[in-house]
């Protein structure tokens, strides 16, 4: 097979949500379509603590299957399918910001009875901002939710994007009788234990399904739904693909009601891998050099193993284990030996790999997150990756002090690896991080320890919001001692304000100040 023909083939997404909305049963089922698991359940001991990890840790204990490391990939319907981990709960980190950068579209789980939460609207942003297709499953419609036409304006207002639904509910909780499916022109009728069947909207009018029919919740589902079809924006594949209208289903992940119509469609309209922007120009997925960025690393948190995974999605061109590629950055050249595909059952040795597929290879401490790999004589670097706001922020100093040489070459490292964030305080030069998430404190000091035998203390100095302010017209006489000014590691100036109200406090005050937020939309 060719590469323009392999490239056709892959469908690279993630899925995202807010902790418990559905992420785990969802993937779960998608698994079972794609014949890697052989019977899913409820994944148990999830509330007992005990799993610190990712919940694929926990589908790994339950299955017996190793999913720890991130990428899942099968086969469905002709196509090749890789499906990123999003680690959320307390493994929420940059790393799950990061993930979103090295696939072509995302499936967002919303659930019904909660509507838009919290990680959601920052993982979304981040898809906003890279222009990221998102296709939205609002989850747990046999529990009594919100109602559609509620969602619906939620999700435009709260993420100011258009949304079109691929299928209308007719009820729910106890009273859900299926959906419509738009895309399908048939309903999908609910029956006793969960079983669908698809009953064409032509034959909706013959006597047997009449019960159906004339139900009051059917009736008034195909009122809201004709009030749809006439007030609500048209469909626009186009518009998907560019991120500014999410085809919206409706379903259960547990039941498991929709889910297979979801992913049908989902599957035949989600992109094939995209173009990618580098410093020299577009490069297309099916150019005949192979190359790819790192979007992760993960140090292997066993002392007995210090080995650490670099995870590459590939962009362009056909990977072969043992060939030589140039690390951009250095000019430097590697033999790619040890490379290893993280699919279920094992760690798999992979021999080939294409544009949307993602490996995981062997870092011998030479690798930074955000780095291109390149064959052949080509020379150049993918779009930088992104800085993330951090939201929690902490001083950090070496608990001894004769130790400060180790501490200043670790954080330094640690940093430049992207494993966190680093600030200083303008007033105090004290060394300030900055996080995602708490586990890459944990990871921080563990590594500092570890590997550069520096023990860390940590002060809090809480949740912040960071705004970064404009070069040239930074007045220091504004920042009181509670708003922290600081400077990041290239120099540029942002205030940690305290809170929402500081914030606004200080907008109102000076409204000529102009102040950045990384997630804002370009
Ligand atoms: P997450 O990965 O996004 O955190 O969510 P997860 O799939 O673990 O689901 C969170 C909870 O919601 C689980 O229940 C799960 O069974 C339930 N759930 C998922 N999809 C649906 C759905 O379509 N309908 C209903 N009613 N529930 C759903 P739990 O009580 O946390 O776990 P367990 O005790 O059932 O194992």
């Amino acid at each position: 097979m060719s590469i323009q023909e392999e490239v056709q083939k892959r469908k690279t997404f993630a899925i995202i949500s807010h902790p418990d909305a559905g992420k785990t049963t969802m993937t779960e089922k998608l698994l079972l379509y794609g014949n890697l698991i052989r019977s899913a359940g409820t994944v148990k001991g999830k509330k007992s603590g005990k799993f610190a990890t990712s919940d694929w840790m926990e589908i790994e204990k339950q299955r017996g299957i190793s999913v720890t490391s991130s990428v899942m990939n099968f086969p469905y319907d002709g196509y090749h399918v890789n499906i990123l981990d999003t680690p959320g709960h307390e493994d929420f980190s940059e790393d799950t910001y990061r993930t979103l950068t090295a696939v072509d579209s995302v499936v967002m789980i919303i659930d019904s009875t909660k509507g838009i939460e919290a990680q959601t609207l920052k993982l979304f942003k981040v898809c906003r901002m890279r222009g990221i297709p998102i296709f939205t499953f609002i989850n747990k419609l046999d529990r009594e939710g919100k109602e559609p036409l509620e969602l619906l304006e939620e999700i435009e207002q709260v993420l100011d994007i258009e949304t079109y639904p691929m299928n209308w509910p007719a009820g729910m909780g106890k009273g859900f009788l299926g959906i419509f499916d738009r895309y399908g022109n048939q309903f999908v009728k609910h029956n006793v234990g969960d079983v669908e069947t698809y009953i064409p909207n032509k034959e909706l009018d013959q006597p047997e399904h009449q019960d159906l029919t004339s139900n009051p919740t059917y009736e008034a589902a195909k009122d809201e739904l004709e009030l749809v079809e006439e007030a609500g924006d048209q469909f626009s594949l186009q518009a998907v693909l560019d991120g500014e209208q999410t085809p919206v289903f409706f379903g259960s992940a547990l039941a498991p009601f929709g889910v297979q119509l979801f992913f049908d469609t989902f599957i035949n309209m989600a992109p094939t891998p995209t173009p990618r922007k580098s410093t020299e120009g577009i490069i297309q997925p099916d150019s005949p050099d192979f190359s790819g960025f790192i979007f992760k690393i993960q140090a292997n948190m066993n002392p007995a193993h210090r080995d650490r995974i670099a995870f590459i999605r590939v962009c362009a061109g056909k990977f072969d284990r043992g060939m030589s590629v140039k690390l951009s950055r250095t000019g430097k050249v590697f033999k790619l030996s040890q490379s290893q595909q993280m699919v279920a059952s094992t760690r798999e040795s992979i021999d080939e790999a294409y544009a949307g597929d993602i490996i995981g290879i062997y870092d011998p401490n030479a690798y930074q997150i955000g780095d291109t790999l390149l064959e052949g004589n080509d020379k150049f670097e993918y779009d930088e990756l992104p800085q993330f706001p951090p939201e929690v922020f902490k001083k950090v100093t070496a608990k001894n002090v004769l130790k400060s040489k180790q501490f200043r070459k670790g954080i330094e490292q640690l940093v430049q690896e992207g494993a966190i964030q680093l600030f200083r305080d303008k007033l105090t030069d004290s060394f300030i991080l900055g996080a995602v998430g708490e586990l890459q404190y944990d990871v921080f000091k563990y590594r500092m320890q570890n590997e550069y035998n520096a023990e860390v203390m940590f002060e809090s100095i809480g949740e912040r919001i960071p705004r970064w302010l404009k070069e040239g017209e930074v007045d220091e006489s504004l920042f009181d001692g509670g708003n922290l000014l600081c400077k990041d590691r290239d120099g540029n100036h942002l205030v940690l304000f305290r809170n929402e109200f500081a914030l606004n406090w200080f907008k109102d005050k000076n409204p000529k100040v102009e102040l950045i937020d990384l997630f804002e939309v370009n």
